[in-house]
C-alpha cells in the first residue's frame, strides 16, 4: 500500500483548520498511520525544502515554516499520493478549485511567500524521503 506524507502547515494549524482537513482525509477513506505535532528546526526544513533552495520565496518558506507547530500524517491508501495532491488542490490557493483545501480555506495574503495551509508528497520518491525526514 502507497504511503505519503501530509503536513498540515502553521496556518492551517492557527487557524483551526487540522480537523476540516483530517476530516476530509478520512471522508476520502485514507488511513492515518501515524500523526504528531511538530515544531521543525532548520536543519529539518532545509532537507525537507532542498529542491527550493535558491529560489526568492525560499528564506520566506522556512521563516513561515517555523512560525508555529504543523501537524505531521503519515498517510497510507491505494494511489494516496495523487489522491491527496488532488484533495489539496493546485499551489496557487487563489486559483485552487473550489472543492480543495486550498481552493476552500485559502487565499493571498500579499505575504512574501504562499501559505497555503498543507503539503502533500508529489511522487513515490519524496514520499520516501520526506516520511524519512519527517517520521525517520
Ligand atoms: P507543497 O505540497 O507544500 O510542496 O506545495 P506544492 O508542491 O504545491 O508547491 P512547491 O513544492 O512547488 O512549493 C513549496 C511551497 O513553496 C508551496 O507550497 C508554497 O508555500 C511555496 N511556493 C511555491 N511556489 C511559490 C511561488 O511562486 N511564490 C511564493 N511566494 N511561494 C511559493
Ligand atoms: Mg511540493
Amino acid at each position: 500500500i502507497e504511503e505519503t506524507l501530509v503536513l498540515v502547515k502553521p496556518d492551517g494549524v492557527a487557524r483551526g483548520l487540522t480537523g476540516a482537513i483530517l476530516a476530509r482525509i478520512e471522508a476520502k477513506g485514507y488511513a492515518l498511520v501515524d500523526i504528531r505535532l511538530v515544531e521543525p528546526d532548520r536543519e529539518t526544513l532545509e532537507r525537507h525544502y532542498a529542491e527550493h533552495e535558491g529560489k526568492p520565496f525560499y528564506e520566506p518558506l522556512l521563516e513561515f515554516m517555523m512560525s508555529g507547530p504543523s501537524v505531521a500524517i503519515r498517510l497510507a491508501g491505494n494511489r494516496v499520493i495523487e489522491g491527496f495532491r488532488s484533495l489539496a488542490g493546485t499551489t496557487d490557493p487563489t486559483t485552487a478549485a473550489p472543492g480543495t483545501v486550498r481552493g476552500d480555506f485559502g487565499r493571498d495574503w500579499g505575504l512574501k511567500v504562499q501559505q497555503n495551509l498543507v503539503h502533500g508528497s508529489d511522487s513515490p520518491e519524496s514520499a520516501a524521503r520526506e516520511l524519512e525526514i519527517w517520521f525517520g
